[in-house]
């Protein structure tokens, strides 16, 4: 297994409540490196745009909404499997199901208010890097 990258979202309930600092100490601390981050507040256009896939789910309307509802912080993370890897740490989709330890299971309050979002493939890892961050803006250099 090689290294690789995934795009994470600490999302505005994160922020909201001051967890930023915890969670990417958490991030860091279980091994994956910073390659590219920024805050940004989505607008609606674009929330809808990243999160396309879900147009037709009864939740579509609220998590645009909660996307929307406040600055985010998208980054770039690397590590070995950095999809899979990720995923491990903030556990599942839901709070309730996650695993002890697992960044969802210690901050989130409910499904939709989940804290992170992580890419759940290599392909819409691609896809979601350079949806906020462009095909080449990421250095290569960081090691
Ligand atoms: P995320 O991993 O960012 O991918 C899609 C998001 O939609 C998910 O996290 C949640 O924030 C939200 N979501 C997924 N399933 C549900 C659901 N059943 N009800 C409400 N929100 C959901």
């Amino acid at each position: 297994m090689h290294t690789t990258r995934t795009l994470a979202i600490l999302k505005p309930d994160c922020v909201r409540r001051s967890l930023s600092g915890e969670v990417l100490r958490q991030i860091e601390n279980a091994g994956f490196k910073i390659c590219a981050i920024h805050m940004q507040q989505l607008t609606r256009t674009g929330a809808e745009a990243f999160y396309a896939i879900h147009k037709d789910r009864p939740f579509f309307n609220d998590l645009v909404d909660y996307m929307t509802s406040g600055p985010c912080i998208p980054m770039v993370l690397e590590k070995q499997d950095a999809v899979g890897a990720f995923r491990i740490l903030i556990g599942a989709t839901d709070p309730q199901d996650a695993d002890e330890g697992t960044i969802r299971k210690l901050y989130a309050d409910s499904k939709s208010e989940n804290i992170v979002h992580g890419s759940d493939s290599p392909e819409n890892a691609q896809i979601e890097i350079a949806y906020f961050f462009g095909e080449s803006g990421i250095p290569t250099d960081i090691k």
